[in-house]
């Protein structure tokens, strides 16, 4: 018999409360109900690539705490992932920025960075990586005026490359590391 009081298993909460108001957007952390619409947001945002539903799921539930989604009158309009790497606590590395796309380049990507690193946590990250290709400007772009806001700096290096690690399938991918927070 499945006990479902049992510690760790309640499946989610009964409401969502907004964490953050931006000024359109509502911010939240998502649940296991916003993962169909998440990954149909990344799969309609190219370059990104389109994750499984199953991967989608598990940052929806085990990574939710790093994950940020935003909302318009309540339609999913953009979605962070991110999570701290084990071995680096002191990071918060954000894999995926996705922003629908009649709603980009009115600052909502910054905002839901900004709303990320606005968790309470008593170990705030100093230092925020991603990695970005050398071709997503807009990307770039959006990084670049995150560390104007915060007067942190920025530091690139080659990290996974096209031929090496990509097997040539991929453009290569740049590490960016921006801090100190
Ligand atoms: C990258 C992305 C998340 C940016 O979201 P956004 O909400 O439009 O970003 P912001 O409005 O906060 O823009 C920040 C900067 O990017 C610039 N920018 C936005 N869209 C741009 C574009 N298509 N081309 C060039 N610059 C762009 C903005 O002008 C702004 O720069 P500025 O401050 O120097 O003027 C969005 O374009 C997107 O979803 N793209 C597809 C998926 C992707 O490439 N994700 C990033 C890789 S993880």
């Amino acid at each position: 018999m499945i006990d479902s009081g049992c510690a760790g298993l309640s499946a989610r909460p009964s409401a969502v409360p907004a964490e953050h108001v931006g000024r359109d957007h509502v911010f939240r952390t998502p649940t296991i109900d916003d993962a169909r619409a998440v990954s149909a947001l990344i799969a309609a945002s190219p370059p990104l690539d389109a994750n499984s539903l199953y991967c989608t799921l598990l940052q929806c539930t085990h990574f939710a705490g790093t994950c940020v989604v935003a909302e318009k009158d309540g339609a999913l309009e953009g979605w962070i992932s991110g999570y701290r790497p084990p071995d680096q606590p002191e990071t918060m590395f954000v894999w995926q920025v996705a922003v629908r796309e009649g709603a980009r380049g009115s600052g909502l990507g910054v905002a839901m960075l900004e709303a990320l690193l606005s968790r309470q946590d008593p170990s705030a990250p100093a230092w925020v990586k991603t990695t970005v290709t050398p071709s997503n400007e807009a990307s770039r772009r959006m990084f670049a005026r995150f560390a104007k806001r915060r007067q942190a700096q920025v530091f690139e290096i080659a990290w996974f490359d096209q031929g090496q690690h990509f097997g040539g399938q991929h453009e290569s991918e740049k590490l960016i590391a921006i801090g100190p927070l």
